[in-house]
């Protein structure tokens, strides 16, 4: 594929190449319209280039989006090592990838996405002032999946007061699919808050660790779960959750979940939707994390980051009521929300400010 012919509506996308360090990165901005674009850096061994730019390309696209409903002043980016994390990552390698960060001036911040994490970060970091992210020793944030989870939870406030007329989880079930280190936090906050749990995960050691701290938790077989009499449904692992399969079987009232890109293609939002489900869009839910490194930027306030994630209950109920209103999808209702924010604010920057 051509990014110059795809017609993608990007601003900008650099290849890097260090052959000596093996590095081959992408870097992908969609759009700085509302700030310095923001989003994290994969490494992924992709099948082919055209895979590697196919994904960065949406990545950065769907951080703009996020970002944007957040409230964050942050347009959307990403980028993407091509490699296998576990045998190409090396110093030399994460510094040269810093280096085409710092080239690009503050265009582009990034953070750990799959393939990559706090450590690496802090790696990058000493190449790049462009570098959220990073551990509390190099005054980053740390793990972003706390206020992750927290974010998850007030996305699931909010679709409860939607659809039941109560902010809580109170007396309702909930079953999350993946209790790693978002759904994990997300199961206490439900605890907390006097919800039954079930949660299901292919990792045996990650059940037992929820168990033995909420022994009142039950654990399903992963394939059992979407069957499973359930008021709420959390895709907590991994992407396409929520396909026609599933849908079918689903018990519960409402999806809300971290994992991001929960439907499987377009137009399962429909399906979703005809079902009676309410879908709480994932990357409305789950901004919590951006949210955070955001704040890092600033100098990491725990305190302020949470009150931002908090918003997360204010934004998910407002785009469940418009989609009520214009009679479409929560997806499509957060997409057009979004776009509102981008261009109505991205507006702004074109009264000049003279220096
Ligand atoms: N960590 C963050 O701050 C953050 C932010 C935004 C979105 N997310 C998304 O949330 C999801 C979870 O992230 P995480 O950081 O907790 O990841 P993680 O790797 O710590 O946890 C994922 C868990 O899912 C389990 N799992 C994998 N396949 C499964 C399956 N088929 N059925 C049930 N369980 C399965 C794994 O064993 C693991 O315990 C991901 O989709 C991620 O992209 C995470």
């Amino acid at each position: 594929m051509s990014v110059f012919t795809a017609d993608t509506g990007h601003e900008q996308v650099v290849f890097c190449s260090d052959q000596a360090s093996g590095l081959r990165a992408i870097i992908a901005i969609y759009s700085t319209a509302l700030g310095p674009a923001l989003g994290g850096t994969r490494f992924y061994p992709y099948a082919t280039e055209a895979d590697a730019i196919h994904d960065v390309l949406d990545l950065s696209k769907g951080m703009a989006y996020k970002n944007a409903l957040g409230g964050l002043d942050h347009g959307g980016g990403k980028a993407v090592i091509w490699g296998d994390p576990a045998t190409d990552k090396s110093e030399p390698l994460l510094r040269a990838y810093g280096r085409f960060v710092e080239s690009l001036g503050g265009r582009y911040y990034t953070a750990a996405d799959v393939g990559t994490y706090v450590a690496d970060m802090d790696m990058v970091a000493r190449e790049s002032r462009f570098v959220t992210g990073r551990s509390p020793e190099h005054g980053g944030a740390g793990d972003s999946s706390v206020l992750t989870a927290y974010g998850v939870f007030q996305g699931m406030r909010a679709a409860a007061t939607h659809r039941w007329g109560v902010d809580n989880l109170a007396g309702r079930r909930v079953g999350i699919a993946g209790v790693g280190k978002v759904g994990k936090h997300l199961v206490e906050h439900l605890i907390t808050d006097g919800a039954a749990v079930v949660v299901a995960d292919v990792s045996t050691a990650a059940v037992q660790a929820v168990q033995e701290r909420f022994p009142q938790v039950e654990a399903v077989a992963p394939d059992a779960l979407v069957a499973t009499p359930m008021d709420v449904y959390a895709p907590s692992a991994l992407g396409g959750a929520l396909d026609e399969e599933t849908v079918a079987a689903l018990q519960a009232e409402i999806v809300c979940g971290a994992a991001n890109n929960q439907l499987a293609h377009p137009g399962m939002d429909k399906v979703v939707a005809d079902r009676g489900i309410l879908y709480a869009p994932d990357y409305v839910v789950n901004a919590g994390g951006v949210i955070q490194v955001a704040d890092e930027i600033e100098g990491f306030v725990f305190e302020r980051a949470k009150h931002r994630a908090a918003k997360i209950y204010d934004t998910t109920l407002e785009i469940l009521r418009m989609a009520e209103t214009e009679g479409v999808s929560p997806a499509v209702a957060a997409d057009r929300l979004a776009e509102r924010r981008m261009a109505d604010v991205g507006r702004l920057r074109t009264i000049h400010l003279a220096r």
